[in-house]
């Protein structure tokens, strides 16, 4: 499948149209944002390994009757995906206090929380991704009631998916952000699962081998994007 005109140009990735009008490629760029778009960089290979860990784990999911956008690794830094309408909402999963949790609500980092908190942030960059309710939602005219409990329910099976998954590699899924899209009338899960994505910390010394490096400046950031990719790939 080749890609024809460019649809679309984020921050992390481009898309790109195919031939076949059902169809669109994801390139996994190596640029890096955060804070929304505030700090600006770049992380050697990480398009690349966006893509293998993105790939690995959607797959995962199909396998565990949760439907994506996947269809196919195409090469290392594409993956051709159906076309989605995307849903202008990130829908965000906690399973530890950490990052905009710790700032807004003064819960300890660390903290194990007794159960995962799932959350909605409005999809608009010049808004700054505002956290919002399903009334919200619903007046803004972004998603039905009904799509939200779709939403909310995938992501909690998401969850224990990738949190059985990534705890039998060693690492705990602090908290993950995930996008969603509509495609005849069904809702795929969209967009990636990657470090830029997932705060991940190691099982037994906390490490932080996500974004979190590169937001923060600590340094090691491909290392530890290298370091996923090695467990999440079993390489
Ligand atoms: P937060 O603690 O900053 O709200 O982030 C929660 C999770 O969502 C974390 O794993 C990082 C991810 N995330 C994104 O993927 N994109 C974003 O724009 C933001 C703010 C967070
Ligand atoms: N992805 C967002 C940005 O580019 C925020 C983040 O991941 O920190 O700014």
């Amino acid at each position: 499948m080749k890609k024809t005109t460019l649809l679309y140009e984020g921050k992390a990735k481009k898309v790109y149209l195919t031939e076949d009008e059902g169809l669109v490629i994801q390139e996994f760029k190596d640029d890096a944002t955060a804070f929304n778009n505030k700090k600006k960089g770049s992380i050697a290979e990480k398009g690349v390994v966006n893509n293998a860990i993105s790939c690995k784990l959607f797959t995962l999911l199909e396998e565990h009757g949760i439907p994506t956008h996947l269809v196919e690794k195409l090469s290392d830094r594409d993956m051709l995906c159906r076309y989605l309408e995307i849903i202008k909402v990130e829908v965000v999963v906690r399973n530890i206090a950490a990052g905009s949790l710790v700032k807004r609500y003064g819960f300890s980092e660390g903290t194990v929380l007794t159960e995962p908190i799932v959350e909605f942030y409005l999809k608009d960059d010049d808004l700054d991704d505002p956290l919002m309710n399903d009334a919200h939602a619903v007046a803004l005219g972004v998603a039905t009631r009904e799509e939200l409990a779709v939403l909310k329910s995938r992501a909690e099976a998401i969850n224990l998916v990738l949190k059985a998954f990534f705890a039998e590699r060693k690492l705990k899924l602090v908290d993950f952000k995930l996008e969603f899209g509509r495609n005849n009338g069904t809702i795929l899960l969209g967009d990636e699962i990657s470090p830029d994505t997932c705060r991940f910390w190691d099982l037994d010394t906390n490490e932080k081998l996500d974004k979190d490096r590169f937001r923060f400046d600590l340094g090691g950031v491909e290392d530890a994007y290298s370091e996923v990719q090695r467990r999440v790939l079993g390489a």
